[in-house]
């Protein structure tokens, strides 16, 4: 595992790609091709305090991401925890991301949709009991499959690790359902989440799993 800082592991990235041209980190999705390079769509100042967040955690060895996309994301996982389960109900990203990925290593990328009953299945078989460590939600971003896949996944999250989600200002479902986590609406107790919103990015929000006697 890495012992890099947010700013090398993301410029890092940068070195890495030549795709990575944009600034701001952020990649216009542009069909599905396959010569498609691997490519970050994350807003470099969110992504860059995020990866503080996930660095101070005390234990980095299970993290799940719905939605691979060009699995930029992917790859700074990879960086910093043993094991990086991603799930992707695009074919062709799949494809193109095991195409471009030189050694498997720490990789498992789950082709499927992430709230398919089976697809959770399969994630429970490869944790074999483990709990992860952090859950990054950023698949569909309609409301009900953010809904679902925090359903879904969220119990696996050990207490002290983090959930997070994507787009929580650019799209409506995850702006949605967090703010129901954040007021207790309809779920089990409210949440302490925490916003990270740049300028113009389209932010993440995340909370620490606290455990059921904890305040
Ligand atoms: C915003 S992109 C992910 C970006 C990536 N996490 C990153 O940070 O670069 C969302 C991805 O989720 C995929 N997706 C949409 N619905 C899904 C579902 N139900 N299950 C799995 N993947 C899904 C899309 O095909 C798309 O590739």
């Amino acid at each position: 595992m890495s012992e890099l800082s947010s700013e090398e592991l993301i410029n890092g990235l940068k070195d890495g790609w030549g795709e990575l041209n944009h600034p701001s980190l952020v990649t216009p999705f542009v069909g599905q091709d396959a010569k498609q390079k691997m490519q970050i769509q994350q807003k470099t100042e969110e992504i860059r305090a995020f990866l503080d967040v996930v660095l101070g955690l005390e234990h980095r060895g299970f993290v799940l991401e719905t939605g691979l996309g060009r699995g930029g994301t992917h790859l700074l996982w990879r960086k910093l925890f043993e094991r990086v389960i991603s799930i992707e109900h695009d074919y062709h990203s799949v494809a193109a991301f095991l195409f471009a990925l030189e050694e498997p290593r720490n990789s498992t990328i789950l082709w499927g949709s992430s709230i398919n009953p089976s697809t959770v299945h399969k994630i429970e078989t490869i944790l074999a009991g483990q709990p992860l460590d952090v859950l990054f939600i950023d698949g569909n971003h309609d409301y009900e499959f953010v809904k679902q896949d925090f359903i879904n996944y969220s119990p696996m999250v050990r207490e002290g690790g983090i959930i997070a989600f994507h787009d929580t200002v650019s799209e409506h479902g995850p702006e949605c359902f967090v703010d129901e986590l954040r007021t207790g609406e309809g779920v089990e107790r409210a949440c302490q989440i925490v916003d990270i919103h740049s300028d113009d990015g389209p932010g993440i929000s995340y909370y620490v799993v606290k455990g059921e006697g904890s305040p």
